[in-house]
């Protein structure tokens, strides 16, 4: 939104939400308390905020002032009842449409913004044509594909944008949305397609995206028995333009808020219409993802003569990739509770998540009482702190500040031998042989 009204400054933006805080927190002076930290944001939302940019919790009152709305709520997992632990939860989708019924008394164009499972369009235009006062809703898709650590930039210059709509009943409705774009986006990359097209056009890509992932993960394991090295792999083969080189990164596993849930949804929907193949294709991509979480945890205690009691293991990272501060599905979390399963005392440090967030995911899992994973679980202030009487790093999000860090004085603060189990393949390994690291790569 903070994008659309610096580019259309015509357009008057309001973004609502329930919650206070998060209100207050966009309109703070001081651009360190906004809720998301996000390279390029806080310019541009100082820039626009005030101006046609405007953050409120008058929900009811937004509503009846748009001509557009866009839904841009969260849809997790189930965590309960019918589909637990695969399919989305639409419960507040479900409540924004009876919310935009109850208030509209104008025709709206209602676009839906969040990650939804292909078919949601006809729930919400079925909700507000039943609950609604006679108005006239058109309900488009407008999936996100911009990643978080480069969303501006994403938007900005963006590969595509996709909007889907009906293009016999909502052709006015996709157009206005088109004008919105087209003004800073070249309109050959504004795709408009069907509703159904679209909205499963964004669970194909997160799936694609992470399968990729996956498979350069599963290639590591493979070169780590014979000797090959994965980024002279991922070299090779992303040089054939078929495949191209980008997502053929290594790490200890994909995280983030979408990449798992919008495969298991994925896999939810290929269920549902009976369709198993598809499904158990699909879920090879996050067996594998939880295979190299646990294989990077089941390493580390191996080199560390299978005994990390007590022993001190600094993580550096906990964000699930460098740039944000988001913690979500990070394998920061999982790879924690394994070490704390074995009673490592895990000291993290990362320029971007608190500790009351560390504590939180790790709690999340409900592995342990929260005591003893508050004793096992600390956070350090600096990477220094984090290091100094650790037997071992654990490398596990790719911030440039780590590949810039003072290895050498690292070194000297940690219990020899010293090891570092680089997860990103950040670090040279002859440099860190050489200042006496004993270094375990991924897939190298
Ligand atoms: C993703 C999609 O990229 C975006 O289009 C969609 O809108 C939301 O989901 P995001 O979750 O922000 O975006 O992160 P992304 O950059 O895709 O990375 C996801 C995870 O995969 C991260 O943990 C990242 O570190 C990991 N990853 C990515 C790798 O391990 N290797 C790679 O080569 C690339």
């Amino acid at each position: 939104m903070a994008v659309i009204a610096a580019r259309c400054p015509e357009w008057r933006v309001t973004v609502v939400d329930n919650n206070a805080d998060r209100i207050a927190a966009w309109n703070a002076d001081d651009p360190s308390q906004f809720p998301v930290y996000e390279p390029g944001l806080a310019e541009l939302v100082l820039a626009t905020r005030g101006r046609n940019l405007f953050f409120s919790t008058d929900v009811e009152a937004a509503i009846a002032a748009a001509g557009l709305i866009f839904i841009s709520v969260n849809t997790p997992t189930k965590t309960y009842g019918m589909g637990k632990g695969m399919a989305a939860d639409l419960k507040f989708i479900e409540s924004c449409a009876r919310t935009i019924a109850a208030v509209a008394k104008e025709d709206k164009i209602i676009v839906e913004k969040s990650t939804v499972p292909v078919r949601t369009a006809a729930t919400i235009k079925e909700i507000l044509d039943h609950t609604g006062s006679g108005t006239n809703f058109q309900v488009l898709s407008n999936p996100e594909f911009l990643a978080e650590g480069t969303a501006i930039e994403d938007l900005l210059h963006a590969d595509r944008i996709l909007i889907g709509g009906d293009m016999k009943r909502d052709a006015a409705a996709v157009q206005v949305l088109v004008d919105i774009y087209a003004h800073w986006v070249p309109r050959e990359r504004i795709l408009t397609a069907n509703v159904w097209s679209s909205e499963l056009s964004k669970l194909t890509a997160n799936a694609f995206l992470a399968q990729r992932v996956s498979s350069i993960n599963a290639m590591a394991e493979l070169c780590e028995k014979t000797h090959a090295d994965v980024r002279e792999v991922a070299r090779a083969i992303g040089m054939d333009s078929r495949i191209g080189p980008k997502f053929l990164e290594v790490s200890a596993g994909f995280g983030g808020s979408c990449f798992q849930k919008d495969i298991l949804n994925l896999i939810y929907i290929a269920r549902s219409y009976g369709l198993s193949e598809v499904a158990e294709y699909w879920e090879q991509v996050i067996r594998l993802n939880d295979h190299q979480r646990a294989r990077f945890a089941r390493k580390l205690v191996a080199a560390l003569f299978n005994n990390v009691a007590d022993k001190k293991i600094a993580f550096l990272g906990w964000a699930f990739k460098k740039d944000t501060n988001d913690s979500r599905e990070s394998s920061a979390i999982y790879i924690a509770d394994y070490l704390i399963h074995e009673r490592a005392r895990i000291c993290a440090y990362d320029p971007k998540v608190t500790s009351e967030q560390m504590w939180t995911d790790l709690n999340a899992l409900d592995s342990r009482p929260a005591e003893i994973n508050a004793e096992h679980l600390t956070a350090a202030a600096s990477l220094d702190a984090a290091c100094t009487d650790a037997h071992a790093v654990a490398l596990l999000t790719d911030w440039d500040q780590f590949k810039e860090a003072d290895w050498r004085s690292i070194y000297e603060r940690m219990v020899k031998p010293a090891f570092i189990f680089d997860g990103r393949n950040l670090l040279d390994r002859s440099e860190m042989e050489a200042i006496g690291f004993i270094y375990h790569g991924t897939g190298c």
